[in-house]
């Protein structure tokens, strides 16, 4: 009876013993595969992943792409804050597998045509933050069939050629915003027939040309804001079937079509706020046709009996919220002598509404009316039943990027980090005890022989 814990002691420190001394030779050869590498070799100078094959080569200032040496199975090659000048084929071809590239964060200045020829798995392409300036015809050749993300967000392009986006019909994404466009040449997308998500805010965009979204029937949100648009041309928007979302905030519209002049038969939002639109009818038409949320404060509207009309309006349906959490602007009008009278004030000007009492389809859907005035200016009108949520932030998009679409920080900073990091922690321990076991057997039977 009393021999038992003896036993059990000397089983569990031979165990201890054996599983050390295996686990150091473990260790052992994996210091010899890596003195193997050259220091360019990602195997190398990056933290590899073998769970998820990814490779974290972030922030560590390196020159130049490393070769894929160590890396060949690489699904996510994280590069980005680096200090890389360029990327080329010739970097790149090493990495057969690689699904996501993320070298944002970079100083790189030019993408050369072909550059991801090699690496025909690509699905995500990642280049925010970094100082290209001209995107070029054949940038994403052999790439088509796969590609579904493209962010060259953040960077300095003023010129896309006419062919750089030709072929990529998988496409969802394409974020173009915080560049420095001037204009976009017609059917610059068309081939983009699967896009649902196009970012085009904060450029210098002058105006749009009739094709510029030739195509784009399956497009879900289109942003614009913060360009220098001064009007839109006539059905622009004609081949946006399926648009819900349109921002065209911030930029110096001075009068706006009708809906469905401009292509635009119903969406859930549309934002028109701090523009330069003066007379209300031109908002008029878009209180019956934007189903959610309708913004258009910081618009210097003249005092008129159009405007009156909104204020109507806003009086049956007496639900106004703000637009977005920032940059909200007031809807008022201005008067001859140029004070301002609020949406909620009294126009005292004698008008005949042609709207007062009777409803259209559009009132009949939105919430039970309050009997007071909103005590708050009215910026937009929302539909309290369904509240859209739009990104809010007119500098940084990044919220709205990280929660609704693919970012590999995603991985890191996921819902459940810890049971991520604890499942990694036994897989862990039981490969290297497989390792230690297996490497024992091995030397166990060669001593034997
Ligand atoms: C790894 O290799 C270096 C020399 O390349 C050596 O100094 C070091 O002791 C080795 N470490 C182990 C654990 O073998
Ligand atoms: C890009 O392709 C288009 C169409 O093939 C062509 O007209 C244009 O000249 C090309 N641009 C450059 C810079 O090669
Ligand atoms: C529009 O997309 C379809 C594929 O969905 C394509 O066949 C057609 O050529 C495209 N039209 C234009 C004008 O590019
Ligand atoms: C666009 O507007 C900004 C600010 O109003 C101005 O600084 C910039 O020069 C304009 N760009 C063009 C191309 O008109
Ligand atoms: C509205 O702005 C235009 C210039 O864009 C100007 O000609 C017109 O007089 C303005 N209308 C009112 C009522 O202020
Ligand atoms: C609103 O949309 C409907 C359906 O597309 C269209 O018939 C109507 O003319 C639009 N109204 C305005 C004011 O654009
Ligand atoms: C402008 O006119 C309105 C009424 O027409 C008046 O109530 C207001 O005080 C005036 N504002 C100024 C600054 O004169
Ligand atoms: C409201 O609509 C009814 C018929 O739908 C019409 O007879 C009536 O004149 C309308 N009233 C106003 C103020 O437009």
């Amino acid at each position: 009876m009393s021999s038992y814990p003896f036993v059990g002691a000397t089983i569990f420190l031979t165990l201890v013993l054996s599983s050390c001394k295996a686990s150091f030779a473990a260790l052992k050869i994996l210091n010899e595969s890596l003195v193997e590498l050259s220091p360019e070799e990602c195997g190398r100078v990056c933290s590899y992943e073998d769970w998820f094959n990814r490779a974290h080569c972030d922030d560590r200032g390196l020159l130049h792409v490393p070769t894929s040496g160590g890396c060949e199975e690489v699904t996510l090659l994280e590069l980005q804050g680096n200090k890389i000048k360029s990327i080329a084929e010739e970097h790149l071809s090493g990495y057969k597998h690689v699904r996501t590239l993320d070298v944002s964060n970079n100083e790189i200045t030019h993408l050369n045509p072909e550059t991801f020829l090699a690496n025909d798995q690509l699905k995500n392409i990642i280049v925010s933050h970094n100082r290209l300036r001209i995107l070029h015809n054949g940038t994403f050749k052999g790439i088509e069939s796969n590609l579904l993300r493209i962010y060259l967000d953040h960077n300095k392009f003023y010129l896309i050629e006419t062919k750089a986006f030709h072929g990529l019909s998988k496409v969802t994404s394409l974020y173009l915003n915080n560049n420095k466009l001037q204009q976009l040449v017609s059917n610059i997308f068309s081939d983009m027939a699967d896009l649902l998500h196009l970012s085009l805010d904060h450029n210098e965009l002058i105006e749009l040309d009739k094709g510029n979204f030739r195509n784009l029937t399956n497009l879900l949100t289109l942003k614009l804001e913060a360009n220098n648009l001064t009007k839109l041309p006539e059905e622009v928007f004609v081949d946006l079937y399926s648009l819900q979302e349109v921002d065209l905030s911030s930029n110096k519209l001075k009068a706006i079509m009708p809906p469905h002049n401009i292509g635009i038969h119903y969406v859930r939002m549309i934002n028109l706020q701090d523009n330069k639109i003066n007379r209300s009818v031109d908002i008029i038409p878009f209180l019956y046709n934007v189903t959610h949320e309708l913004c258009f404060g910081g618009n210097p509207l003249s005092c008129d009996c159009d405007f009156k009309i909104i204020q109507e309006w806003v009086k049956e349906i007496k639900d106004g919220e703000p637009c977005s959490e920032s940059a909200i602007s007031v809807v008022r009008c201005k008067l001859i002598n140029q004070s301002f009278v609020d949406i909620t004030d009294d126009l005292k000007l004698n008008c005949n509404s042609p709207i007062s009492s009777n409803k259209t389809s559009q009132e009949t859907d939105l919430p039970d009316k309050k009997d007071s005035p909103s005590s708050t200016p009215a910026h937009t009108f929302t539909s309290r039943s369904q509240h859209l949520t739009y990104p809010s932030g007119h500098d940084d998009n990044s919220n709205w990027r990280k929660t609704d679409h693919f970012k590999p920080e995603n991985f890191k900073s996921g819902y459940s980090v810890y049971w991520v990091s604890l499942y990694n922690a036994v897989i862990l321990t039981c490969y290297i005890l497989f390792r230690c076991v297996k490497s024992y057997k091995r030397r166990k039977s060669g001593t034997s022989r």
